[in-house]
């Protein structure tokens, strides 16, 4: 296991505490969620259910047999639990390395807490170095594309991936995003965007950073 992994690993485990067994739960994406999912199985707690964010996701609840539920039928929930690519100490994100950006912010919005796991590695100053993942209509891809170069970034089409809902993902390099929240909401007006990467008007109410000497709990 490399030593991110090993972070990854310690975050998961301490976002454990955050959840009970009369809860249903908001579920994320990745590889962090991954080792959240067996912390939860090794520790035996099996929450009431759990809303998925991704069909990845979906598949790993049927594994931990954890029942899941439909958004639509559970209301709103306690806890939303899930990593991101990038955060700012202030609870700023960018998500979507994983292309489930916009079940995520569903599913985040739709909760009451936030618990976000990082390591080290991917706490900035400032959001940016990370590509901004942007889910699309197909057809809006190219003018879409077009706007955000106009903003000063520079979007890549992820040509491999088809996301959940059937759209396509632009990633967008070498912004500097100062103002996450304005940003967020400049791009979610272009017509064609399904959701922006930003978790900034809904970031994280909780971040949880693994690092070598351990776990640092910042709450928003
Ligand atoms: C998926 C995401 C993930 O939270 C993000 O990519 C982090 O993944 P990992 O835990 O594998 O580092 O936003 O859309």
């Amino acid at each position: 296991m490399t030593s991110q992994d090993e972070k990854k690993r310690n975050v998961a485990e301490a976002a454990v505490a955050f959840v009970d067994e009369s809860m249903i739960l908001g579920v994320g994406t990745g590889s962090t969620v991954n080792f959240f999912l067996a912390a939860l199985n090794a520790h035996k707690i099996r929450p009431l259910g759990a809303v998925s964010s991704s069909s990845a996701s979906s598949a790993l609840l049927r594994e931990a047999r954890i029942e899941e539920i439909d958004l639509n039928s559970a209301g709103d929930l306690e806890v939303y639990i899930d990593g991101a690519d990038e955060a700012t100490r202030s609870g700023a994100l960018i998500k979507g390395g994983g292309g489930a950006l916009t079940r995520e912010k569903i599913v985040a919005a739709a909760s009451k807490r936030f618990i976000c796991m990082v390591d080290d590695s991917k706490i900035v100053r400032t959001l940016g170095r990370f590509p901004l993942p942007i889910e699309v209509i197909p057809m809006a891809r190219s003018y879409v594309a077009r706007k955000l170069v106009a903003l000063g970034g520079q979007p890549v089409w992820r040509e491999d991936m088809i996301t959940d809902n059937g759209n396509q993902i632009l990633d967008v390099h070498n912004l500097a995003i100062v103002d996450p929240v304005t940003l967020e909401s400049t791009i979610g007006a272009i017509a064609g965007v399904v959701s922006v990467g930003l978790f900034a008007r809904r970031g994280a109410d909780v971040l949880l950073v693994g690092s070598a000497s351990g776990v640092e709990t910042i709450r928003l």
